[in-house]
């Protein structure tokens, strides 16, 4: 295995509060990367600065051995990496089929076209493309349906297929079951393993819920204070006495 992204040294400063502390991660081909951590450790923001919606104080990150610290988010995406938003992306009004195409256009063309619409079957690489995407997260059947009316769940399924749309090699996830029943966590994770296989994703995922990271990733990273204080596979940070430190008083391991 090689890696797909690394941080070397990176620092992010707020003010006197040092939320990401000289992370040295790496992140190998088709893995599935968990980042744990206690409340404010620095995930949100570790997931930030890679995505470049955050400028890092200090440090590089590389993806595919290139430096992306020059890029502008938009640009990061077009490399291949993609990021599951929460519901923000979503056009309520819009049926699931239309807000499929839209993520669909803007990953074809680079912008939108105002009369796609209503012309929708004269793309027919977008065509083919929302479907792909409807049928990797499961919503082909609820295609005609007002993305408002989705349950919640069906909701950050859509949200997924929208990351999905510009055909990501690495998919960055920040609790991506966060207020979903347990049904619906569920059938998300199964989602996400079956993502990883089906698609050959590399898959960054920020998750709380501890019985999830520890059955479904390859590799646990554990974050505190912005550092991160261990990593490896499941059945070793598990055991990690820095590990339980940390999270004492917050969720049980
Ligand atoms: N834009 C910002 N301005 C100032 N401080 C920030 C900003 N974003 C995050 N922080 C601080 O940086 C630290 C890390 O925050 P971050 O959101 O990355 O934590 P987290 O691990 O994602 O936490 P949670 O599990 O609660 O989502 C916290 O102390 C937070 O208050
Ligand atoms: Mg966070």
């Amino acid at each position: 295995m090689s890696a797909i992204l690394e941080t070397d040294g990176l620092v992010k400063e707020f003010g006197g509060l040092t939320a990401t502390d000289h992370v040295n991660l790496s992140i190998e081909q088709g893995e599935l990367l968990s980042l744990i951590g206690p409340n404010g450790a620095g995930k949100s923001t570790l997931i930030n600065l890679i995505t470049r919606m955050l400028e890092e104080t200090e440090g590089d990150i590389r993806f595919e051995g290139e430096s992306i610290v020059d890029l502008e988010p938009h640009e990061v995406v077009q490399r291949g990496i993609g990021k599951s938003f929460q519901t923000a992306s979503i056009f309520p009004d819009l049926s699931v089929e239309e807000n499929a195409n839209i993520a669909s256009l803007g990953a074809e063309h680079g912008s939108f076209r105002f009369n796609f619409l209503t012309h929708r079957n004269s793309y027919p690489e977008v065509e083919k493309r929302t479907l792909s995407m409807l049928d990797a997260v499961g919503l082909r059947d609820q295609r005609d349906v007002r993305a408002a009316d989705l349950p919640y769940g069906d909701k950050r399924r859509l949200e997924i297929g929208i990351a999905l749309a510009s055909e990501p090699s690495l998919l960055l996830m920040d609790e991506p079951t966060a207020g979903m029943s347990p049904e619906e966590t569920q059938a998300t994770v199964q989602l996400i393993k079956d993502l990883q296989e089906d698609l050959d994703l590399t898959i960054l995922l920020v998750e709380h819920d501890m019985e999830i990271v520890f059955s479904i990733s390859d590799r646990i990273a554990v974050l505190n204070r912005g550092s991160i204080i261990a990593e490896g596979p499941p059945a070793e940070v598990q055991g990690d006495p820095s590990v339980q430190e940390a999270y004492l008083g917050g969720v049980e391991l």
